[in-house]
């Protein structure tokens, strides 16, 4: 399949984050651990220059738990602070608290010298759409946050949640967009779910994501759906409407429903904790 996608507020969303980076002094990164390149925009780093990086491997609980310690440690050389998490239930969130510390040590030594005390860490959340970002916020500030108002002339227009006297996070997470040079790219986001289903044949999503597993993963189809993981894919899908019994009318299998089923299978974690892409 040819996977392209034009969504129409990438601009004025750009344009947004451009303006909310100058207020903050860090960027709190949030990619798919199961595809931790193809589901980061690579402007972040040019947006964010100058500002302390954080890089979360969100939904670590779907990922390959060793793939997920090669791409905190790849991440890590690279500079930035990393920690693998949970949004969803609020593993590993507690440490961030740290690793912020951690990450601005630099400018909270800066405040120290010009005498400047307990000014707050100002950091924003950004990420892909579908990475986690309002789920992370949620588990991050809790309930216990006091959203501040308002500051005239610095932030205007602007809510800051409050997390603690040394950080405040601003309440709307920065959207960027994935990049679609290579259609590989396109594939893993669209398996991930990170690209609106609509403009997806899921006949043909399910046939690319059975080609990728069977290459990364051989044997696992198998195992799942107890069935030969045949050379040819569209026979995989074949065996897998009928081990699962997808029939349309009497005896006619049903592919949209057994691809349907195997994409919902593979994005809730139930086909194991699978990583599209390794480190090179
Ligand atoms: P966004 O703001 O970046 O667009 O993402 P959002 O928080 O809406 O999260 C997108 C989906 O990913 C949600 O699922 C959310 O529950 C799920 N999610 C976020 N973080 C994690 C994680 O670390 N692990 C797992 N397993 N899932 C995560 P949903 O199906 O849209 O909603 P729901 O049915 O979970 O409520």
């Amino acid at each position: 399949m040819n996977y392209q996608w034009y969504p129409g507020h990438m601009t004025k969303a750009r344009r947004m984050m451009q303006e909310d980076i100058k207020l903050i002094d860090l960027v709190i990164e949030l990619v798919d651990a199961r595809a931790p390149m193809s589901s980061r925009n690579p402007d972040i780093d040019e947006l964010a220059r100058n500002k302390a990086r954080v890089v979360l491997l969100n939904k670590s609980d779907l990922a390959d738990p060793a793939q997920n310690s090669r791409w905190a440690a790849y991440f890590k050389e690279k500079g930035f602070h990393v920690l693998e998490i949970n949004a969803k239930t609020g593993m590993g969130v507690k440490s961030i608290g740290t690793l912020v510390q951690e990450a601005c040590r630099e400018k909270i030594e800066r405040d120290r010298r010009r005498g400047i005390k307990n000014r707050p860490i100002r950091a924003m959340v950004v990420g892909i759409p579908n990475v986690g970002k309002s789920t992370f916020i949620n588990a991050f500030a809790g309930k216990a946050c006091t959203k501040t108002g308002n500051k005239p002339g610095v932030t205007k227009g602007k809510q800051w949640i409050r997390l603690d006297k040394n950080l405040e996070l601003l309440d709307t997470p920065g959207i960027l967009w994935p990049k679609f040079d290579d259609q590989s790219v396109g594939m893993k986001l669209a398996f991930l779910g990170s690209i609106n289903d609509e403009i997806i044949v899921m006949q043909e999503l399910a046939l690319d994501l059975i080609e990728s597993l069977k290459k990364s993963y051989p044997g696992l189809l198998a195992k799942r759906y107890e069935i030969e993981e045949e050379a040819n894919r569209v026979q995989v899908l074949m065996n897998i409407a009928r081990a699962r019994r997808c029939f349309a009318k009497g005896e006619e299998l049903d592919y949209g429903r057994a691809a349907t089923l195997l994409i919902d299978d593979f994005r809730s974690g139930r086909l194991g904790r699978i990583t599209l892409e390794v480190v090179s």
